[in-house]
């Protein structure tokens, strides 16, 4: 029953201790040209390898991150288990991107970066949070973790997602007459949702259009998701105030893009959260003791969904 880890050697010495000490009957191995394929019951990787199908006894593939987009899951036999990363380290640095975007946009801190390099010195009418409309889309655990930590700040908040949700002191709605409804009534939009067929080109002109004038975005789902054209748009007849982009497409954009340079838009190397090896392998171990012991695993894909 071994498990087979296919990341880096930094992280891998992490996993390995972890496992030697929580798991010592599960050989952990880092070396795929080394194991027994058919040992293998448990793999570990960020994208599936070509050869998945000589492990013919797999039981779990877990993603290394968050999300499962990269994989082509349809290659993978139906019968094995495909688990998302769901460890408190990504959760946390989450948070933290989040709320740092969602203050520099609530503070104007784009307009007053493009100020000092004029050396322009002129306060912006402040809003106050109370005022400042926040919508987060997808209620998954990464969506809620956001939104208790936006809590504080006392900002008006509300999220969106494919199904209902209910969180206390949040606006939930669900499918495309709630998101009408709630874009209507936001002011910094975060997409926080999963790539899957129905979200590639979500956040579209049409959807821009829908947001009031002076909105601004914080995007940290995947590039794909976003047109990046219309954000340049929207951006660029004043509809749209700001952006915060951590995920692009493709990544990096080109030397010449727009965005790289565009006043309005804080850019980042999709560095918003990353898993973190420690609390990443105490949550893969957990979820191998709820599989041997007939429970599902913690972030179980569901096929259908795709998510
Ligand atoms: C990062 O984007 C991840 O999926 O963990």
């Amino acid at each position: 029953m071994t498990f087979l880890f296919n990341s880096d050697a930094k992280r891998g010495a992490i996993f390995a201790e972890a496992f030697s000490r929580e798991l010592p009957d599960v050989p952990f191995v880092t070396d795929a040209a080394a194991v027994d394929p058919d040992a293998v019951r448990y793999l570990i990787t960020w994208t599936v390898p070509e050869d998945l199908s000589r492990y013919r006894n797999l039981e779990i593939l877990f993603s290394i991150g968050a999300g499962v987009d990269q994989f082509r899951i349809e290659a993978v036999p139906p019968h094995v288990k495909v688990v998302r990363m769901v460890e408190d380290g990504i959760i946390r640095m989450m948070q933290e991107y989040v709320t740092l975007a969602v203050l520099a946009l609530h503070r104007n801190l784009p307009a007053y970066l493009d100020h000092q390099r004029s050396q322009h010195w002129q306060a912006i009418y402040q809003v106050q949070a109370s005022e400042r409309r926040i919508c987060v889309l997808g209620l998954g655990m990464l969506g809620t973790a956001v939104l208790e930590r936006l809590r504080p700040f006392g900002f008006s908040l509300s999220g969106w997602s494919r199904s209902a949700h209910e969180l206390e002191g949040v606006r939930c709605l669900h499918g495309a007459d709630g998101l009408d409804n709630l874009l209507a009534d936001t002011d910094i939009l975060i997409c926080l949702i999963p790539l899957t067929d129905e979200t590639r080109g979500f956040l579209d002109a049409a959807l821009f259009a829908k947001l009031p004038t002076g909105a601004a975005l914080v995007h940290v789902g995947r590039g794909p998701q976003l047109d990046h054209q219309a954000l340049l748009d929207a951006l660029d007849s004043g509809h749209l105030s700001g952006a915060v982009i951590d995920v692009t497409d493709p990544e990096p954009l080109p030397a010449d893009h727009a965005i790289w340079r565009h006043s309005k838009v804080l850019l980042t190397p999709h560095i918003a959260s990353v898993t973190q090896p420690e609390t990443a392998a105490r949550a893969v171990i957990e979820n191998i003791r709820r599989h041997r012991s007939g429970l599902e695993p913690v972030g179980l894909v569901d096929r259908g969904r795709g998510y």
